[in-house]
């Protein structure tokens, strides 16, 4: 009899990208997860469960082991910190970079600058490695918009193709980190449930590996 085992899927733009690459890799959810509302599902593998959750929520289930595993944003792993997690592969999706952007050729201001973000660790971190003072604005969404009200000077955020920038008569500054999403593992469960992860992992680093 296996044991049980967990992964958390981030809902939204990552579950669209990780749902063909579990495919590729033999994990089939027993229904469609998006036309169900359920937030559990069986898969074809005996004992592997899948969890649909907020993408932030990730690490919190996997750290904490409520997940063994976890399918997440480098974004999201560097704000939340990885404590408790391996992170053994790149899923190499959801692929983006993560940028400083500001108004159009606005000068960059002389004292404090005011910077909103949903990355507010990130930005902290990074911003102090840099020798800049800021005063964070924690906002959850739509940052383009903050420069523009004057509710900030720049902002830290995702970009891809840059067209949410250019749409709002922004550019973008300074290259933060490169981001993709990252399999994640509980470090107890590494140990205790190793023999059934690794062949999980074997897998899933096929898959990625057959698509490049
Ligand atoms: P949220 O509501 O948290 O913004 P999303 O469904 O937009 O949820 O997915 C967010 C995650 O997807 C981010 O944490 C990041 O890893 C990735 N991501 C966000 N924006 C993009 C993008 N434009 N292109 C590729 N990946 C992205
Ligand atoms: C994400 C991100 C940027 C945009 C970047 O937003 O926060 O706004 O994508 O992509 P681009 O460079 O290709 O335009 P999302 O659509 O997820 O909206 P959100 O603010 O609701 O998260
Ligand atoms: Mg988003």
């Amino acid at each position: 009899m296996p044991q049980s085992l967990t992964l958390a899927l981030s809902k939204g733009r990552i579950l669209d990208d990780t749902l063909p690459l579990l495919a590729d890799a033999g994990i089939h959810p027993a229904e469609d997860i998006n036309k169900s509302r359920k937030l559990i599902f069986d898969t074809n593998l005996p004992g592997v469960r899948l969890l649909v959750i907020r993408a932030t929520d990730v690490p919190t289930y996997v750290s904490l082991g409520a997940a063994d595993l976890g399918v997440s944003g480098k974004d999201v792993l560097m704000e939340h910190g990885g404590e408790g997690m391996y992170e053994p592969l790149d899923l190499r999706i959801a692929a983006c970079r993560l940028m400083t952007a500001a108004i159009k050729g606005a000068p960059r201001p002389e004292g404090r600058r005011r910077v909103a973000t949903k990355f507010v660790n990130t930005a902290k971190r990074w911003y102090a490695e840099q020798g800049i003072q800021v005063d964070l604005i924690k906002l959850y969404g739509g940052m383009e918009l903050a420069p523009i009200m004057g509710l900030a000077d720049e902002i830290v955020d995702i970009v891809d193709t840059g067209n949410t920038l250019r749409a709002n008569g922004l550019e973008p500054r300074e290259f933060i980190a490169d981001i993709s999403s990252r399999l994640v593992v509980n470090q107890a469960s590494m140990k205790m449930k190793y023999r059934q992860i690794q062949p999980l992992l074997e897998r899933l680093t096929a898959a990625v590996e057959a698509r490049t």
